[in-house]
């Protein structure tokens, strides 16, 4: 099939099994799937063009499909070059119709030409994952800017980042930060991350995590994830932390917490998901145990200073398993890092599961389709999602897993609105 939308992806052939993951995935997304078919009785988004630069997994997909219900123009682009799934991509181009601008592994100006190509699209409203679009858009493509209506951001370090353009002045529309929801990052960030993280290490490097030390750096949503299924497999956890608040949480929850000079000494598996830089840096290499496995679940390939360990290392062998480099050091310790420092859990796994994914694009869909009305009364800047919305998701879902809530009793009701009742 040759289809008629704009695309480059790696491999049509691919299409086929793209679809049947993608409808997989979609039977774990009750939520979602409810969301799209209110939309494709109600049309929301018929006219609105949106730019979407999010990882191309088959949850991703979903939302595509969703939107596509919605009636919305679609352009998809990849936010992190190692998470493509080439057989989501085809998929999306020649099974659904969707224009995509994806391929694994693909270098940097391959991964900025697809963010321009999405924006091609003239989106009213964009979709982003770490900022790198909205970034684009308002230092490359300019032109674009007034179009923009709104749009929404997915993750924590995107959510960062928005906030410091609009402490600059510089963020020209409003941005929602669909991170922030208690139904995404409670459940997105701490379930998702922790499972997917550790199903990554596996799949990289079929450890066994009983009985060893695993170093978890960062204690915020996605810390706290890993150190508990980390725990749960029978590891013997340490944090690192840089906020005495954080830190004491891990402490209470029965993790040791030292500073990484020290954990780097004794820890088997380090993951890094602080969102900050050089997390694991020189003198940490210079003391980690022979076979040390780190990998980094924050954001962006910042976290692991990898180009200091190119230079103290004597060898590198390459992909000695899967996302698997070893580093030979001048003294013979080999030291392991996986997915090069990215994502660990999208670049050697296959990201969150769809089941948490089903919040998350929940919170997306229902935000965006808020945003065709309200964006025009929000000034440019970063806004939260309505708790309405965050509500109703968390609503549905727990219905969806056949749970059921209590209602307050009219004596209750009144109780907890008055102020008149002491003791
Ligand atoms: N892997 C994924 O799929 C995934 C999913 C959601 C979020 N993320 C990303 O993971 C990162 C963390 O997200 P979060 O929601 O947990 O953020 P968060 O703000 O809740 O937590 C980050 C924690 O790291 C701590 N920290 C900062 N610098 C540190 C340092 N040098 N050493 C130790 N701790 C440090 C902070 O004090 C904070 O507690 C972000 O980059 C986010 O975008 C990844």
């Amino acid at each position: 099939m040759s289809p008629d939308v704009r695309h480059d992806i790696a491999d049509a052939s691919l299409a086929e099994r793209g679809r049947k993951r993608i409808e997989f995935a979609e039977r774990s997304m009750p939520v979602l799937r409810q969301i799209r078919e209110r939309f494709a009785a109600t049309r929301p988004f018929e006219g609105v063009r949106i730019a979407a630069c999010m990882h191309v997994t088959t949850e991703t997909a979903n939302l595509m499909r969703t939107l596509q219900a919605g009636g919305a123009e679609l352009a998809l682009c990849a936010s992190n070059p190692l998470s493509t799934q080439d057989d989501t991509a085809a998929a999306l181009v020649h099974e659904y119709g969707v224009s995509t601008f994806a391929r694994n592994a693909v270098d940097r100006d391959g991964y900025y030409a697809h963010i321009n190509a999405a924006l091609d699209v003239r989106p009213h409203q964009v979709f982003d994952d770490g900022c790198d679009l909205v970034n684009t858009l308002h230092t490359e493509r300019k032109e674009l800017l007034d179009g923009v209506k709104g749009g929404c951001e997915e993750t924590t370090t995107g959510v960062i980042r928005l906030h410091q353009m609009a402490r600059d002045g510089a963020l020209r529309f409003p941005m929602i930060a669909v991170n922030d929801t208690d139904t995404k990052h409670m459940f997105d960030n701490r379930y998702g991350t922790g499972q997917s993280t550790l199903d990554a290490v596996f799949r990289a490097t079929n450890t066994l995590l009983a009985g060893k030390v695993v170093v978890v750096a960062g204690y915020g949503f996605c810390g706290k994830g890993v150190a508990e299924r980390a725990r749960g497999m029978g590891a013997s956890v340490v944090v690192t932390e840089i906020d005495p608040t954080k830190g004491l949480d891990a402490t209470m929850q029965g993790y040791r917490v030292m500073p990484m000079a020290e954990a780097a000494e004794i820890g088997d598996v380090f993951i890094t998901v602080t969102g900050n830089r050089d997390v694991l840096r020189g003198e940490h290499f210079e003391v980690m145990k022979d076979g040390a496995i780190f990998a980094n679940s924050g954001h962006f390939d910042i976290e692991i200073d990898i180009k200091t360990l190119e230079g103290m290392s004597v060898a590198r062998n390459e992909k000695i398993r899967h996302q698997t480099d070893e580093y030979v050091m001048a003294d013979g310790r080999r030291l392991l890092l996986l997915a090069e420092g990215r994502l660990v859990n999208l670049g050697a796994a296959e990201g969150h599961p769809a089941a948490v994914m089903d919040m998350s694009f929940s919170d997306q869909a229902l935000t965006a389709q808020w945003l065709v009305q309200a964006a025009a009364g929000l000034e440019p800047g970063v806004h939260e999602v309505p708790t309405v919305i965050d509500k109703e998701v968390a609503r549905l879902k727990l219905a969806s897993m056949g749970m059921a809530l209590d209602e307050l009793t009219p004596a209750q009701e009144k109780y907890l609105s008055s102020w008149e009742h002491g003791s």
